[in-house]
């Protein structure tokens, strides 16, 4: 039987960043892979360095300065995508190179019109370039699936005549069932290894019925050794499977699964905070592990066990996976109240950033009588966030109702210019309409791709964050902002995004 080491490799930077309306910047790549790197993931997948500059950057970027995981760029079967691969990732302390290519006939008929021999030769000669580089390759037969198993289990054999030492298998649009998919990992175990040590089999499961998490653990028992996964489990369509319900998976049923893995739990709340907050994809309230539901409890017979003893209802403690406790700020709360509450939070910050983050907290304690911890950390976190403001929003004044037209007027200052200029606009309503007063400020032809607002918690005064994304001259912009006002926090955030992308026009 195979060593009991999990290896986790984690796709929240590649298939993860796939997902519709999510555009990380380079430096939120890197510190999501910073915070993957707490978490201990073995493998992170930083990236399709081919795919753009950006992306790249993105990848070579987080090489040079993460450490601990092995960094892993992807790359077709294409020579140039395999040297830009390498490129990207030589400069991490270990590096791997994931070659991937189409197996199934729907995908080497219709997608890439190749016969199955041009397909084999293909990998044949990829995975043998990417081994001249480097000594750790994955190759992953895409639609394995859906592919015919004799096929797919002979290009992988290929590969690994050819240095391959991780063969994945894609069930890239989530269509295996748990049986389906012990079946066929068990076929290359036997036959792709046939008896080597020194090659891992890997998951790599989409959740298109609802399957990724249990066909991935259920391939351990076929003898892989490596799951990948995406925080949140975002990704393409569906997503893939979720590499936190995998950690918890195998750690609280270790008595079923038998295997090792390196992650450290307490870090899974941050994580899947942090990727949910740089995404804008808000996580399900009851999603397994790190929904806002995951360790509550509603009903009195729930509650009064729990009380008495928490494992009558929880089979997590959530301290193990890092989830937080309460802390509640009011208005009358001073400096040394509010430094206690970041202390406890492990938040540390330099003396200006404290400055700016203790007004903010004031300016909120004014609307709201109370101040959570997902408030306060929602407060720091838009500090954190915030970019170079070349136009900044002095004011804004917006009408709306029933039976008035929705109009807004915004007043902004350019540069270190100490004029002030105001703008108006009308729209279907109030956030569209200071949308509309915005574009005609910032004089830029700009597509809304996404909007978005998230409570950060319960209550007609909730305070809420704001996401958009858009595009300007064919790239992307994200911007963020939180308020107790959807309308001021739309405002804000639409002017983040658009100091961004005119700071991506003026170079
Ligand atoms: O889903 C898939 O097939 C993939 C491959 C590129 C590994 O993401
Ligand atoms: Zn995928």
């Amino acid at each position: 039987m195979p060593q009991d080491r999990l290896i986790l490799f984690d796709t929240t930077l590649r298939d993860g960043e796939q997902a519709p309306g999510i555009a990380l910047t380079p430096d939120e790549k890197l510190a999501i892979a910073r915070q993957l790197a707490r978490l201990r993931v073995d493998v992170i997948e930083a990236g399709f360095a081919a795919a753009s500059d950006g992306d790249f950057y993105g990848v070579s970027q987080i090489a040079r300065k993460v450490e601990g995981p092995v960094i892993a760029s992807l790359a077709r079967c294409v020579p140039d995508d395999i040297d830009r691969a390498f490129d990207a990732v030589r400069h991490a302390e270990r590096h791997r190179i994931h070659v991937f290519q189409s197996t199934s006939p729907i995908h080497m008929e219709r997608m890439l019109r190749m016969t199955p021999e041009e397909v084999m030769r293909s990998i044949i000669e990829s995975v043998r370039r990417a081994r001249r580089y480097t000594d750790d390759v994955e190759f992953s037969p895409q639609d394995a699936t859906r592919s015919d198993p004799d096929f797919m289990i002979a290009c992988c054999r290929a590969a690994v005549r050819e240095g391959a030492t991780t063969i994945n298998i894609p069930d890239t649009v989530g269509f295996a069932t748990p049986e389906d998919y012990v079946e066929l990992l068990r076929r290359v175990y036997d036959e792709v290894l046939d008896g080597r040590d020194n090659v891992i089999v890997s998951t790599h499961c989409h959740n298109d019925l609802g399957l990724a998490v249990a066909n991935s653990l259920s391939a351990i028992h076929a003898g892989a050794r490596q799951i990948e996964g995406a925080i949140n489990g975002i990704g393409e369509r569906a997503g893939n499977t979720s590499t936190e319900e995998i950690i918890m998976a195998v750690t609280t049923r270790a008595d079923h699964f038998g295997v090792e893995i390196a992650a450290n739990t307490e870090e899974i709340v941050p994580t899947s905070r942090l990727v949910s907050r740089l995404t804008g994809y808000p996580v399900q309230f009851n999603k397994a592990v790190v929904g806002r539901n995951a360790f509550a409890h509603e009903s009195g017979i729930h509650q009064h066990g729990v009380l008495r003893d928490r494992e009558t209802y929880e089979i997590i403690d959530p301290k193990s996976v890092g989830a937080e406790s309460q802390i509640v700020l009011g208005k009358h709360s001073g400096r040394a109240g509010f430094a206690d509450a970041l202390a406890k939070l492990d938040i540390v910050l330099e003396d200006e950033q404290f400055a700016d983050a203790f007004r903010r907290f004031k300016a909120l304690a004014d609307r709201k009588v109370e101040i959570n911890e997902s408030e306060l950390r929602a407060i720091i976190r838009y500090g954190e966030s915030r970019a170079d403001q070349t136009v900044r929003m002095i004011s804004m004044r917006v009408s709306g109702g029933s039976d008035v037209t929705p109009a807004a007027t915004v007043r902004v200052v350019r540069g270190d210019s100490s004029e002030s200029e105001e703008f108006a606009g009308a729209g279907d309503g109030m956030v569209d309409a200071t949308f509309d007063a915005l574009k005609k400020a910032f004089r830029l032809d700009v597509d809304l791709l996404d909007y978005r607002v998230v409570p950060v918690t319960a209550g007609a005064d909730a305070m809420a964050e704001v996401n958009v994304v858009v595009r300007v001259g064919g790239s992307t912009h994200r911007g963020r902002a939180v308020s107790t006002d959807v309308v001021e926090g739309s405002g804000h955030a639409f002017v983040e995004a658009l100091n961004r992308a005119l700071s991506a026009v003026n170079g």
